[in-house]
């Protein structure tokens, strides 16, 4: 039975300067994702059951999970932080490259990418506190929708699929921008390969 480990990156954490900063995805990915992978496998040793069964499978199954209530935010909280670092991760992989698939389905979606960038930087924007913007092709209508989630929800939890996430916690940009969330935001668009 395996723990949960934190993955490695596909890229140096000084790949994505001067927009993101070395620093800030080093301890974004050492210590923050890394915490909540230790506290993760700190709940799930409770339930062996639960112990190398796929992140994505307990999220989606959370409401139903065989466990403790305190344990189930626990669960929430740490794999939801696990998934959500993870794909956050992968998005951001600067040898990555236009997903052309993605691209057709938000330009039918929003009208065009110009536009679905404008929706979602304006829902980043609004986020209150800590929380991740999402695009999530909704579980219930099969739609692409843009969607705020708070501290580490995970789209899977509310049945949706996510397709791309922004962390606008703190953590995330404090140490380059401050308070200055705007600023952030457009520097993602430009490391972001997904959409061309
Ligand atoms: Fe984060």
């Amino acid at each position: 039975m395996s723990k949960i480990e934190l993955p490695k990156l596909n890229y140096g954490y000084d790949a994505l300067e001067p927009y993101i900063d070395a620093r800030t995805m080093e301890i974004h990915h050492t210590k923050h994702h890394q915490a909540y992978v230790d506290k993760l496998n700190g709940v799930l040793e409770k339930y062996p059951e639960l112990v190398g069964r796929p992140i994505e499978e307990i999220l989606t199954g959370l409401a139903d999970l065989k466990v403790e209530e305190i344990d189930r935010i626990a669960i929430k909280n740490h794999g939801g932080g696990h998934m959500n670092h993870s794909l956050f991760w992968e998005y951001l992989d600067p040898t990555g490259s236009e997903d052309e698939l993605l691209c057709k389905e938000i330009i039918t979606s929003f009208g065009s990418i110009d536009e679905f960038k404008k929706q979602f930087t304006d829902s980043a924007s609004k986020l209150f506190g800590s929380g991740w913007t999402w695009l999530v092709r909704e579980g219930k209508t099969s739609k692409l929708v843009i969607k705020n989630m708070l501290m580490q929800d995970s789209p899977l939890m509310a049945g949706d699929q996510p397709l791309l996430g922004l962390d606008v916690w703190e953590h995330a940009y404090y140490l380059n921008y401050q308070n200055k969330r705007p600023d952030y935001i457009q520097a993602w668009w430009k490391v972001l390969k997904l959409l061309g």
